[in-house]
C-alpha cells in the first residue's frame, strides 16, 4: 500500500531536522521496505507570512487526507508581535484540535550510550523505555467554567474546571491497553482519587475497561505525588503510564530528563480511529521546538525527528519492525560516540545535523 505522509517542517530548525527525515523515506521507498505518497506544506510562522494564518486551509485539507502527519517545530522571536489567532502555535493546536488528537504519546528511551546524560545514575536508566499516554483534549486545561472573578477588596478569584466524562477515560484507556500488548504489557493508571473526584471516575473506568477487555493486561493504579517519585526513584518499574492532561503534562517532562536531550524526544498524538475506515488521524513530531537560537547552523540534533517518524512507522502503518531498525541504527550512531552538540558528552565526537543524518542512514 501507498502511505500518504504530509510533512510540516514548520519553523526554525524544523526545516533543518525534517531535511534528514526526507532522506531516510527516501532510503526506505529505494530499499522497498515502504512506500509513500509524499506532500509538504507550510504550518506557524512561515505560513503566517505566506498567508496570513498560521495554517491554511489547504493544508488542513491535505492533514485530514494523510494517514500520517510529520511536523517539525513551530514559532520563533519574528513572530511575536503577530495577531493572537494567527500565532505559530495556533496552527499545531488548529492540527490537535480540528483532527481531535486525544491521545498523546510520550516515550522515554534512554540509549545506552546517553545513560551517562541521565540526571539519574546510570543503572537506574540503562535500558529504561517508559511510554506515557498523556490524555490531550480534556481536563483542566479546557474545563468551564474557566475565568478570573472580580470580587472586590483587591480580591479576585481564579477557577479552573477539571471535567472528564466516562467515554474520555474509556479510549484513553484502551489506547493503552492496545499499546501494552505490543510492549511488556503492563499499565499503570495515574490520578488523584484520594482527593479528586475525576480521579474516582477515572480509576473506576479504567478498572471497569481492563475487566472488560483487556485482562491479560497487567494494571496497577498509583497517585500520581507517588508516581512522580516513583520515576526518579526506580524508573524501570513502568512500561505503559496512562494519566489525565495535567499529570501527563508534568510526568512526561520528569521522564524526559531521565533520557538526556530535549533533542533526543520524538511524540506522537492519536486521534479515535474511524469505525468505517479502519483509519486514525496521526501526528508525529519532536518534543522540542523550533531553537531559534542555533536555527540555521546546522548543527541541531535530527534524532527526535527521525524518532517521530519510527513511531509513524510503527503506529500508522504497522511497520515495528522498520521502526526498530531506525532506533537500532540510532543506538548504533551513539554507541560509536557520534553526538550532535547538545548531547556532548565526554570523548564524543560532535558532528552536525546532516552527517548525523548520513551516519544513521549508513547504520
Ligand atoms: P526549544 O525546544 O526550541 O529549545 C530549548 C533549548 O533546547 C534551546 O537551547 C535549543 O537550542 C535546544 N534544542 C531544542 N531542540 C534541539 C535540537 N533538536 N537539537 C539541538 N538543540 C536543541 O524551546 P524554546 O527555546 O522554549 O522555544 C523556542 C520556540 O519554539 C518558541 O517559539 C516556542 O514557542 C516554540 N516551541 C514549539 C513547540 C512545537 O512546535 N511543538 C514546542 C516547544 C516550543
Ligand atoms: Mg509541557
Amino acid at each position: 500500500a501507498t502511505h500518504k505522509l504530509l510533512l510540516l517542517p514548520g519553523d526554525g530548525i524544523g526545516p533543518e531536522v525534517m531535511a534528514q527525515v526526507k532522506r531516510v523515506v527516501a532510503w526506505l521507498d529505494q530499499e522497498g521496505l515502504a512506500s509513500f505518497a509524499v506532500e509538504e506544506d507550510l504550518v506557524g510562522g512561515c505560513a503566517y507570512d505566506a498567508h496570513g494564518a498560521a495554517i491554511s486551509e489547504a493544508a488542513m485539507a491535505k492533514a485530514k487526507a494523510a494517514d500520517a502527519i510529520l511536523l517539525g517545530a513551530v514559532g520563533g522571536p519574528k513572530w511575536a508581535n503577530v495577531p493572537y489567532e494567527a500565532r505559530p502555535e495556533a496552527g499545531l493546536l488548529r492540527l490537535r484540535k480540528d483532527l481531535a488528537l486525544f491521545a498523546n504519546l510520550r516515550p522515554a528511551l534512554c540509549y545506552p550510550a546517553l545513560a551517562d546524560a541521565s540526571s539519574l545514575k546510570r543503572e537506574m536508566v540503562e535500558g529504561l523505555d517508559i511510554l506515557i499516554v498523556r490524555e490531550l483534549t480534556g481536563g483542566v486545561y479546557f474545563g468551564e467554567p474557566k475565568t478570573i472573578l472580580d470580587l472586590g477588596n483587591g480580591q479576585k478569584r481564579a477557577i479552573d474546571t477539571q471535567v472528564y466524562d466516562t467515554y474520555e477515560i474509556d479510549r484513553i484507556a484502551r489506547v493503552a491497553f492496545d499499546l501494552a500488548r505490543t510492549r511488556r504489557n503492563k499499565v499503570t493508571s495515574s490520578e488523584k482519587h484520594n482527593v479528586m473526584r475525576s480521579g474516582v471516575l477515572w480509576k473506576e473506568v479504567v478498572t471497569a475497561v481492563h475487566a472488560q477487555d483487556y485482562g491479560d493486561v497487567e494494571l496497577e493504579h498509583q497517585l500520581a505525588d507517588s508516581l512522580a517519585m516513583q520515576l526518579v526513584r526506580w524508573p524501570k518499574q513502568f512500561d505503559v503510564i496512562v494519566t489525565d492532561n495535567l499529570f501527563g503534562d508534568i510526568l512526561s517532562d520528569i521522564a524526559a530528563m531521565l533520557t538526556g536531550s530535549l533533542g533526543m524526544l520524538p511524540s506522537a498524538s492519536l486521534g479515535a480511529v474511524d469505525a468505517q475506515t479502519g483509519r486514525r488521524a496521526a501526528l508525529y513530531e519532536p518534543v522540542h521546538g523550533s531553537a531559534p537560537d542555533i536555527a540555521g547552523r546546522g548543527i541541531a540534533n535530527p534524532i527526535a525527528m527521525i524518532g517521530s517518524l519510527a513511531m509513524a512507522l510503527r503506529y500508522s502503518f504497522g511497520m515495528g519492525a522498520v521502526a526498530d531498525r531506525i532506533e537500532a541504527a540510532i543506538a548504533g550512531v551513539l554507541a560509536a560516540g557520534k553526538r550532535t552538540s547538545d548531547i556532548r558528552t565526554a570523548g564524543a565526537s560532535v558532528i552536525g545535523t546532516e552527517e548525523m543524518g548520513s551516519a544513521i542512514l549508513s547504520e
